[in-house]
């Protein structure tokens, strides 16, 4: 029997008629799953996407009047830091904040197996990435006496392990009411030769998850939106399954996004200077006087480099990927039918089945994978603002095996966090010079999710060398 002929015929105005090549061969649950799998993607729309990013690889146009984002120092100066902290933490007492992460992406670079968020990040006890959410909204619900409510966009891949960790670890101590989980969209993988739409194998599709700018859609359509409206959020903080220091809700940022004059209070981000200009992160700059990120590769090199008389660079704001949004913006976006994020492109490497239906594992990129990205809905905002934070304070992320951004740098960062705190709190640290601490800490954000949480406390000292979790 041959392909159903909508199917085909669907298939055949976009030039992709070679995804049923093998339908003859599939047993009946195969092709459901087959045609199903076709009934998802957006077909009609192939032939323009090939066009322009497969074809063509669209060069990133530098805006003509491109110029470094302004923003709010971290030092406080020039700004009422405990004013916006106090809105903030109104905000939390109200109940009017809910947590997301972005906990889609496949995690090849790290090379680990499986969801992301269940790697071992504690630098002594190797708690999981999810663990350290999970305290840190533990901690934000009995210090402002409201439960957070915390949103999880998985990917289809990644969507059941997910679920079956918080299960198997009773939902990290959280009500089971408090945490809800949505699988993100996905894209055809595209043959970077041909355009044609790659097969995973003879009955699928290949696909790759659309990027975390689809959460605004995903946000939308997974009901979690509806579900925050009903629960009296209103703003939602926005952070990457990657960096167990971040804070899940920071009420100084919260309060800044929602209040500053000069907010619309739909979108705002968080920044950290960059360490040198090659560091690979997206930058805030401002253009038609709209903030954007602007990625490392993207951002010429001679821009990256500029300094101002200072010394500084000129380009400082390296994006940590944290932003406060609100649920309004996402839902004026989301049901907006004209509303649409430009795609990113990635070659990469993608096994796959030949048109002889021989499988293919190939040792060079052949395949191109399109993804939205969220960062590029802030000059839909009426204002957007960036609020200076520390490194050493909130960005510790894993995304590699080994160098910049590895287990190993994030435990030294986790470290030197917990030893400033614990420092500031009268504790005693063995130190081999400023901020480097001679021991290894693992700081639980039940204990501390910041300096003054320890206030008060009893603290055992430190020996040196040691390896103690707090
Ligand atoms: C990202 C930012 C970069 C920023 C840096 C800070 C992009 C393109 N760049 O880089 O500007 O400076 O973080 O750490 O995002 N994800 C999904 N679904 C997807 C794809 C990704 O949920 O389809 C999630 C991942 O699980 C992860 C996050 O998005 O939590 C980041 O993705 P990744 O592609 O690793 O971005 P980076 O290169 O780390």
């Amino acid at each position: 029997m041959p392909a159903p002929t909508n199917v085909l015929e669907r298939l055949k105005i976009a030039g992709q008629e070679h995804l049923v090549r093998f339908w003859d061969e599939l047993g009946e649950a195969e092709q459901a799953a087959l045609a199903a799998q076709i009934a998802s993607i957006d077909v009609a729309a192939l032939p323009r996407l090939v066009e322009e990013y497969v074809h063509r690889k669209p060069a990133f146009e530098l805006p003509r009047d491109v110029e470094p984002a302004p923003y709010y120092p971290a030092s406080g100066r020039g700004w009422d830091r405990a004013r916006f902290r106090a809105a903030g933490e109104g905000m939390l007492r109200a109940g009017q904040v809910a947590a997301f992460t972005v906990a889609g992406g496949q995690g090849s670079r790290l090379g680990f197996d499986g969801p992301k968020g269940c790697y071992p990040a504690g630098a002594v006890t190797g708690r999981t990435l999810f663990q350290f959410f999970a305290e840190g909204l533990l901690a934000a619900g009995r210090k402002y006496g409201r439960p957070v409510p915390w949103y999880v966009m998985t990917s289809p891949q990644n969507h059941a392990a997910t679920l079956e960790y918080f299960e198997g670890n009773r939902w990290l101590g959280l009500d089971r009411e408090q945490v809800m989980f949505f699988p993100q969209g996905v894209m055809p993988t595209l043959d970077m030769a041909s355009g044609r739409v790659l097969l995973a194998g003879k009955g699928e599709v290949a696909t790759n998850p659309d990027g975390h700018g689809g959460s605004i859609r995903a946000l939308h359509e997974s009901g979690a939106l509806a579900d925050m409206q009903r629960r009296g959020v209103r703003q939602i903080s926005y952070f990457q399954v990657d960096n167990p220091t971040v804070r899940v809700v920071d009420p100084v940022f919260l309060g800044l996004h929602a209040g500053a004059a000069d907010s619309s209070g739909e979108m705002s981000s968080k920044m950290v200077p960059k360490i040198a200009p090659e560091e690979r992160v997206g930058m805030f700059c401002r253009a038609g006087g709209r903030v954007q990120v602007i990625e490392y590769s993207d951002l010429p090199m001679e821009l990256q480099r500029q300094r101002l008389a200072d010394g500084s660079l000129r380009f400082l704001a390296g994006s940590i990927a944290v932003h406060a949004m609100s649920v309004e913006f996402v839902r004026r976006l989301a049901t907006d039918p004209a509303f649409s994020l430009p795609y990113h492109r990635a070659d990469k490497k993608v096994p796959h089945v030949d048109p002889e239906g021989l499988r293919v594992d190939p040792d060079g990129p052949n395949g191109v994978k399109l993804e939205r990205f969220v960062f590029d809905a802030l000059p839909l905002c009426g204002s957007s603002i960036v609020l200076e934070t520390d490194r050493v304070e909130e960005f510790a992320p894993i995304k590699n095996a080994r160098g910049p951004d590895s287990p190993e740098s994030s435990a030294g960062l986790q470290t030197r966090r917990a030893a400033r705190w614990l420092l500031a709190a009268g504790a005693f640290v063995p130190m081999r010079g400023p901020d480097d601490p001679d021991c290894t800490i693992e700081l639980s954000p039940l204990t501390a999710s910041e300096p003054d949480d320890l206030r008060g406390r009893r603290l055992a000292p430190i020996g040196p060398g040691a390896r103690v979790v707090v």
